[in-house]
């Protein structure tokens, strides 16, 4: 009993610190019906700037101004992810992590400080599989043109696609197959999670949207927030086209994605070092496939920092509605199907909540409420894999 228990606590320091991560590439063949926009890709920062001026313009929508008409969007395009299973084997689960604007895959993975602040690390102790993915358009993925291509509508069919892989076992490289597939975005990659859930509700068991709400009010101040100028010039250059938008100072990171006074100085320099761009054709979409009511009847979690900037303007719990406790928990409305919502709105947190003091806390939330739907069978279980689809992947 005793050698037991030794052995046991051993198991589980192993798992605390053990690493088995792999880089994979998985071919998705997909296509979505993208809006078309007649604009054509900022070709310097004045460009970008009275881009900016109309996307945040108040009383229009820039998306419907700038729209004139609908085009199916198809080909076979490269996702750059990474698969880590626990020391154990494949874990009860897997998460399908989505990262959001201004960042890539290491937004879960987060290197800085000796992987203290890793998403990932934590998730494997708790027993979980992950992917995490470069969204489509971005880091080691493909390219595609940043207007008429790379938009949300696209994005979501890939981790449409990258779902399917897993829960049919038929991934890269990965054999195993899911009985639990959970969906985990930040920011822009909560969007698209909720609207996989919205549109392909069978293929998720359960949702955390972190750094994420409904209310699109304060989109503006995200988009003026991050400093954002033509790629061109700017050390990223080489590796994106014209109509990606970069974020060209510290400040923008700053203002965009952290809180005063609640992180690491160091994390803020990690953070814009290791930033990404952001496509025009990803701004014309953003809030687009958050809207409508979501008839998913999974567990959903939001998991938003109060003082965040783009859902909140700064202050979640400021509703003007003494009944509204918070703005995010106005979002019940939006899933009035589920079988278990949450909201838990971190106080003082920033929008970059993997990289803020309060990443303990956060973490122990989103992995506490996976592991209460597991426990609690309110996580969906996927059906039956389907046949593997011979050759396709
Ligand atoms: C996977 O690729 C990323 C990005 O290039 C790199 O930082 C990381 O070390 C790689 N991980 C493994 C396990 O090879
Ligand atoms: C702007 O219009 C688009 C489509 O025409 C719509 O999907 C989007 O929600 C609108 N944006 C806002 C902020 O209302
Ligand atoms: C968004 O939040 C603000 C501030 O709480 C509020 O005034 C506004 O009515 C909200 N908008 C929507 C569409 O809920
Ligand atoms: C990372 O380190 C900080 C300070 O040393 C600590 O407060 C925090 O809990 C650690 N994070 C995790 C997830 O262990």
């Amino acid at each position: 009993m005793q050698l037991t228990s030794i052995l046991l606590l051993a198991l589980n320091l192993s798992i605390a610190v053990a690493r088995n991560c792999r880089n994979i590439t998985i071919q998705v063949s997909i296509e979505s019906r993208n809006a078309e926009f007649s604009l054509s890709p900022a070709q310097c920062d004045s460009e970008v700037a009275d881009f900016l001026l109309s996307a945040a313009q108040q009383g229009h929508n820039i998306t419907t101004s700038v729209l004139t008409g609908y085009k199916t969007v198809k080909g076979q395009y490269d996702i750059a992810a990474t698969y880590c299973t626990p020391d154990g084997g494949p874990g009860k689960a897997i998460q399908l992590l989505t990262h959001g604007i201004g960042f890539d895959r290491s937004y879960w993975d987060l290197s800085f400080n000796n992987h203290n602040y890793s998403y990932v690390d934590q998730a494997l102790a708790a027993g979980y599989s992950t992917l995490s993915h470069d969204r489509l358009g971005l880091g080691q993925s493909s390219r595609g043109h940043p207007v008429h291509e790379i938009q949300a509508p696209l994005e979501i069919a890939a981790l449409k696609s990258l779902t399917e892989a897993l829960r049919d076992g038929t991934c890269n490289g990965i054999l195993q197959k899911f009985e639990y597939v959970f969906h985990v975005g930040h920011s822009f990659g909560a969007i698209q999670t909720s609207a996989l859930a919205r549109l392909y509700p069978q293929l998720s068991s359960g949702l955390i949207l972190q750094g994420f709400g409904h209310n699109a009010t304060f989109v503006p101040y995200f988009l003026f927030g991050g400093n954002f100028v033509a790629v061109q010039g700017t050390p990223r250059a080489s590796e994106y086209p014209a109509g990606y938008l970069d974020t060209a100072s510290m400040m923008g990171t700053q203002q965009n994605f952290f809180s005063p006074g609640q992180y690491d100085p160091r994390m803020l320099d990690y953070a814009f070092h290791h930033g990404q761009p952001v496509t025009q054709g990803e701004l014309l979409t953003l809030t687009g496939s958050a809207g409508g009511v979501n008839h998913f009847r999974g567990p959903v979690f939001i998991i938003t920092g109060s003082r965040d900037l783009p859902f909140c303007g700064g202050d979640c719990f400021q509703t003007g509605d003494p009944e509204l406790p918070s703005i995010m928990a106005a979002s019940a409305h939006a899933f009035p199907d589920v079988n278990r919502f949450e909201v838990d709105v971190v106080p003082e947190a920033g929008h970059g909540m993997n990289m803020e003091y309060s990443h303990s806390y956060t973490y122990q939330q989103m992995l506490r409420f996976l592991d209460d739907t597991l426990k609690d069978n309110v996580a969906l279980k996927m059906k039956t894999p389907f046949s593997p689809r011979g050759g396709r992947w």
